[in-house]
């Protein structure tokens, strides 16, 4: 079955609380958290005191997306803002491994993303200590952009790479879902969604969680 994990970055964050309640009272699997640092990515978005206010009134678990430079500096302020995944690019960081491991010491979920252009392959030495890899289908930075059809083809490479290594790591798809581009997403062994404009745009963002889950 498929999971749903609603991006707040396209949420009214005038209204964030409604946002989590709504989720709250969804289908969704997760929250999913935009981390930006205006270095990694051109935008900056939402910090730790942010996501600490979040965590108080969310029922889901926190996914938490750093698109900032040298993401292992924050392993302890993410745990301590509430997070139960901690996502980190594989571009950002130098020392992948000791990055992981101390997510994993802090408590937390293991997580790497790999950028549009980051082969998959690139995880082939990490891939049995990690608990999820996040395949962006956009380039990271900005909710509402088209999907990169290419991320059919990395979907398939990670699950052979998952399957042939024997590691338990899930794979979640950040960028561009929707009722178009999920169904072959699905096909190609994707665990996981990531939807921001299609879940927050739509005019019941209830319904349009379902149904993504019930194309599985
Ligand atoms: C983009 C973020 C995404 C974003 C996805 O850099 O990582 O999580 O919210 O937005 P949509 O679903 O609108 O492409
Ligand atoms: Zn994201």
């Amino acid at each position: 079955m498929i999971q749903v994990a609603p991006s707040l970055l396209s949420a009214d964050f005038a209204r964030l609380g409604e946002a989590v309640t709504m989720v709250n009272t969804s289908r969704a699997s997760m929250i999913h958290i935009d981390v930006m640092d205006g270095m990694f990515v051109p935008n900056i978005t939402i910090g730790f005191p942010v996501i600490k206010a979040i965590s108080t009134i969310a029922e889901k678990p926190l996914d938490v997306h750093m698109m900032v430079m040298d993401p292992g500096r924050y392993v302890g302020l993410v745990r301590d803002a509430g997070a139960a995944i901690m996502n980190v690019h594989w571009e950002a960081c130098t020392h992948l491994d000791r990055v992981i491991h101390t997510i994993k010491d802090a408590g937390m979920r293991a997580a790497v993303t790999l950028n549009p252009a980051t082969p998959v392959m690139m995880l082939q030495d990490i891939i049995r200590e990690l608990d999820m890899v996040l395949l962006m289908s956009v380039n990271p930075g900005f909710g509402g952009q088209s999907f990169i059809t290419n991320t059919l083809r990395k979907v398939r490479q990670l699950r052979a790479l998952i399957a042939e290594s024997g590691s338990e790591a899930v794979i979640e798809i950040d960028g561009g879902v929707n009722l178009s581009t999920a169904p072959a997403l699905i096909e190609a062994g994707a665990d996981i969604l990531v939807a921001g404009s299609y879940v927050f745009g739509a005019s019941d963002p209830h319904k349009a969680i379902a149904d993504l889950i019930d194309l599985a």
